[in-house]
């Protein structure tokens, strides 16, 4: 098969192969043209018709791989539970919550992760990436610590990040249906959608996705992207002020925009923007009351995460459509963002 650099020697390659091919056939053919003159002459052109064909899905095949980024094969998302306790709250608050998610995947492994553990996590895996690394273990306020960190364990080790006040009520494994499988990279869930209304108390953007409740498979692009915008917006806004990440102490407001669900959303969009090969915005997503699938990334309507919200069209009494409901997030984050309280 025929392996080429750019376009412009592709196209004069293929013309030179198929000026050569023709001339070829035709001057080893003509010795028989003189006894069976059509027949040959049709021999030849199909011959060259066939080389021509040949050789021209051949280059256009190594040229449609060479034009697209090189992006490794991610494997199906883990089965692990990853949750983050930093020890604000006795653990017991959680204890029925976070059972639902052992009892409910018993074939998956289930890791809490502490203050301390994730410190030794982030040496361990962003040991070459001390642009990342370095304002994590800076970072003291522990909402925008407990963000930076679920983001960089789906990216280095990937599976479900889950908050401690959430209920799993289905099976990890159900979510994804069976034939979905291998193509799914990511899931997301929305947490507000706008809808034709007025934008509600304290939402940022016609559409958020939510960041409670999140899986991907190691390495995913999302992941890649928001841990860079996390960073990236962390260092703007203290350099901005003129403080060090140590002493910074976010308003709602910054937390939201600078690793909570603002930047969360804008992650996600971009992802699936390039995996769509489309410009993505909330009009994609808006209104939607099944999942779907945008590249590799699946988009659960509001009540897969979302259900029980005043707003969003998200449905109220969880014995309605008990199906559809995945994760229910009980609210216990007060401490997190005030207006929740
Ligand atoms: C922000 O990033 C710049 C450029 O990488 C770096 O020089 C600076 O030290 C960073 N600021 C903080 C507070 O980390
Ligand atoms: C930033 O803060 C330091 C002290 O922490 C101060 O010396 C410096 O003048 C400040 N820079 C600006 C531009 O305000
Ligand atoms: C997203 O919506 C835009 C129009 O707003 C459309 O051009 C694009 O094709 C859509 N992408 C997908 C994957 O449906
Ligand atoms: C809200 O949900 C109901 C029931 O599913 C549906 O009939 C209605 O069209 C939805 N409203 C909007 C604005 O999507």
């Amino acid at each position: 098969m025929i392996h080429l650099d750019h376009k412009n020697s592709a196209n004069s390659r293929i013309s030179h192969s198929y000026v050569n091919s023709i001339g070829q056939s035709l001057a080893s053919s003509t010795n028989v043209i003189r006894r069976r003159p059509a027949r040959s002459i049709l021999g030849s052109f199909l011959f060259a018709l066939y080389v021509y064909f040949f050789l021209y899905q051949g280059v256009t095949r190594s040229e449609s791989r060479q034009e697209q980024p090189l992006q490794p094969q991610l494997d199906e998302i883990p089965s692990r539970i990853w949750q983050i306790f930093f020890g604000y709250t006795p653990l017991s608050d959680f204890a029925p919550a976070l059972q639902t998610w052992i009892s409910n995947n018993q074939d998956y492994s289930y890791t809490l992760m502490s203050d301390q553990g994730a410190n030794e996590f982030a040496r361990k895996h962003y040991a070459d990436r001390p642009d990342i690394l370095g304002p994590f273990l800076q970072l003291e306020f522990h909402v925008l610590r407990s963000d930076l960190l679920r983001y960089m364990i789906l990216e280095s080790e990937g599976g479900i990040y889950s908050d401690l006040d959430t209920v799993v009520q289905k099976s990890v494994r159900d979510w994804i249906p069976q034939e979905m499988r291998s193509k799914v990279h990511a899931v997301v869930g929305v947490e507000y959608d706008q809808l034709d209304g007025e934008p509600y108390y304290g939402m940022n953007e016609r559409i958020q996705f939510c960041q409670w409740t999140m899986a991907a498979s190691r390495g995913h692009p999302i992941m890649k992207k928001v841990v860079k915008k996390v960073v990236a917006a962390l260092n703007e806004t203290v350099e901005r002020d003129n403080i060090s990440i140590a002493d910074f102490q976010p308003s709602d407001d910054e937390v939201i925009q600078v690793s909570g669900p603002v930047i969360w959303t804008h992650a996600v969009m971009e992802a699936m923007s390039e995996a769509t090969g489309t410009e993505m915005s909330y009009l994609n997503v808006t209104g939607m009351t099944e999942a779907r699938l945008f590249g590799d990334v699946l988009v659960l309507p509001i009540d897969g995460f979302g259900a029980g919200q005043p707003h969003s069209n998200s449905t109220r009494d969880e014995n309605q459509g008990a199906g559809d409901f995945y994760v229910r997030h009980q609210w216990k984050g007060s401490w997190k963002h005030g207006w929740n309280g």
